[in-house]
């Protein structure tokens, strides 16, 4: 496990963890200039991504189609827990136009503050990379990641209607928020990936206590059972209890993992 700063001096230092060994970065840091230097042209290159997702990023992707799959036939919307810059939400997007195109019921909301961790707790334990700030995007990002999801809305039918939000702020004030101004709330599928103790601990009690999923809505996890991210595992146990519902974990990946309300 070693600590990443990611971007050059021109560009903001971002903090993020990483598990990889030097060897696997440096042969990245080499895939990566294969990537910036693609010879294939412009009208081509989108649709040929295939070609530089490695196993890890594939089998994320892969666990969010599992997760969207699970929820097709449970009425509600579709909520990340810390969004950072926004893969899930176009994946949900995408999701939605190939599953269930005339469904503009399946709101997709994001929570994120766009600047990392807005405070860490002692239940967070004391890993240096747990720290204010960590997990930032660059600045203005939640603009530039409007535009992406607006595209991928217009994409599929429907498209005037816009079925995506993204929540900018402290997501343990926003959640009380958007809930007192969407009462109508039915959660169909929730993905945790705060990382952290009090966003996750404050939003699995608004979204369970507050009575807005249902059964069959499928909550999922990003750090469950994590040695270097405790909080989340903690905010679990202290809200659900960790025997009330199976967990189950994905298949393809060692840390993701979900349970399903019954
Ligand atoms: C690991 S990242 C999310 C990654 C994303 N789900 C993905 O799969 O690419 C954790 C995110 O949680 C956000 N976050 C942590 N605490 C938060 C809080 N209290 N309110 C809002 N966002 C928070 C951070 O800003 C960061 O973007």
């Amino acid at each position: 496990m070693r600590r990443m700063e990611q971007g050059d001096a021109k560009k903001k230092k971002i903090e993020v963890l990483s598990y990889s060994k030097t060897e696997e970065v440096s042969m990245r840091k080499k895939f990566l200039s294969y990537f910036k230097n693609c010879p294939i042209p412009d009208e081509e290159i989108l649709s040929n991504l295939g070609l530089f997702l490695n196993r890890q990023t594939l089998s994320r992707m892969l666990f969010m189609h599992e997760l969207y799959k699970q929820i097709i036939n449970v009425h509600g919307i579709i909520v990340e827990f810390g969004v950072r810059w926004g893969q899930n939400q176009a994946l949900f997007s995408s999701f939605r136009g190939m599953y269930e195109p005339y469904n503009y019921n399946r709101k997709i909301v994001g929570f994120d503050t766009f600047s990392g961790y807005p405070e860490v707790s002692d239940e967070d334990g004391n890993n240096e990379f747990i720290k204010k700030g960590a997990y930032s995007v660059t600045e203005n990002y939640e603009e530039y990641l409007e535009v992406i999801l607006d595209y991928h809305e217009k994409e599929s039918p429907i498209s005037h209607i816009k079925k995506h939000e993204l929540v900018k702020g402290d997501a343990t004030v926003e959640i009380k928020r958007y809930l007192d101004e969407n009462p109508e709330t039915i959660i169909a599928l929730a993905y945790f990936d705060f990382d952290i103790y009090p966003p996750t601990k404050k939003c699995l009690e608004a979204i369970i206590e507050g009575g807005h999923v249902t059964k069959g809505s499928v909550i999922g996890f990003d750090e469950l059972n994590c040695h270097e991210f405790p909080g989340e595992t903690r905010a679990l146990r202290e809200v659900l209890g960790l025997d009330k519902y199976k967990i189950r974990r994905d298949v393809s990946n060692p840390l993701t993992s979900y349970i399903v309300i019954e």
